[in-house]
């Protein structure tokens, strides 16, 4: 697992709706984090994986989550569970709030030597392998194809403040499920989206944003997106 370097205190503070000051104190505490950061790379290496596919920008998620202080949070897309620990972790810095999970997990081919790049499991793990149990009071796990469960999860929460969509998407299968989620989002609520290697909205988010009326924000040097909703 790798330390994240430069987190753009700009883009938190933009979606967050906050002055840079505040911002800015939020990002420093996420990075004063250590023994989580210890926590999940041990356990990485443990799992036989130096190098895992997972948000490039946990420190952001973190800092969001203590800033916006909410009390819905849904997440597509766990693998080991970066982005989960570090949400889970600033949830219980809160003292507030519910961290709803959804996966459908890939596995490694028994017998196959660990890949390189990848979100498969390890043999023998399960999605969220590596979140410290001590932060699972606050998760709501669930495992199964993001297409079935975020219309249960819309149709059971009353609100979602903060929403991480984190997983491979085909254009219309992401209009489809923001379009599903964005009822119980409300003036304030932020999604992100992970595009991963590609810098650029896809044209099916691009759609979303508008209907929305959601300006996108670009984080530096990543493909994630975030949307402040109005
Ligand atoms: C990029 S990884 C998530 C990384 C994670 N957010 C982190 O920071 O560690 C994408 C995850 O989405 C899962 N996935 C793929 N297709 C899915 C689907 N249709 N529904 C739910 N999860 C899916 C994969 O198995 C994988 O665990």
């Amino acid at each position: 697992m790798n330390r994240e370097e430069a987190p753009d205190t700009a883009w938190v503070g933009a979606l967050a709706g906050v002055s840079s000051r505040s911002a800015s104190r939020a990002v420093r505490e996420a990075q004063g984090e250590e023994e989580l950061f210890r926590h999940l790379a041990g356990e990485h290496r443990r799992g036989g994986r130096s190098f895992y596919v997972e948000i490039e920008a946990p420190l952001e998620l973190f800092a969001l989550t203590r800033l916006l202080r909410p009390r819905h949070v849904v997440e597509v897309g766990v693998s080991s569970g970066v982005s989960s620990a570090y949400l889970l972790q600033a949830l219980d810095r809160n003292a507030r709030g519910t961290l709803h999970s959804v996966d459908l997990p890939q596995r490694q081919r028994p017998g196959a030597p660990a890949p390189r790049a990848s979100w498969t499991l390890p043999p023998g793990r399960s999605t969220g392998w590596a979140v410290p149990e001590s932060l699972k009071g606050r998760w709501d796990l669930r495992i199964g194809d993001k297409a079935k469960v975020l219309p249960l999860l819309a149709e059971e929460l009353p609100r979602v403040d903060l929403f991480l969509y984190d997983v491979p998407h085909a254009d219309p299968s992401a209009f489809r499920e923001f379009v599903t989620i964005d009822r119980r989002f409300h003036r304030g609520s932020v999604a992100i989206v992970d595009h991963g290697g590609t810098h650029e909205l896809c044209p099916s988010l691009r759609r979303w944003a508008t209907r929305r009326g959601a300006t996108a924000r670009g984080r530096t040097n990543l493909g994630l997106f975030g949307f402040r909703c109005r």
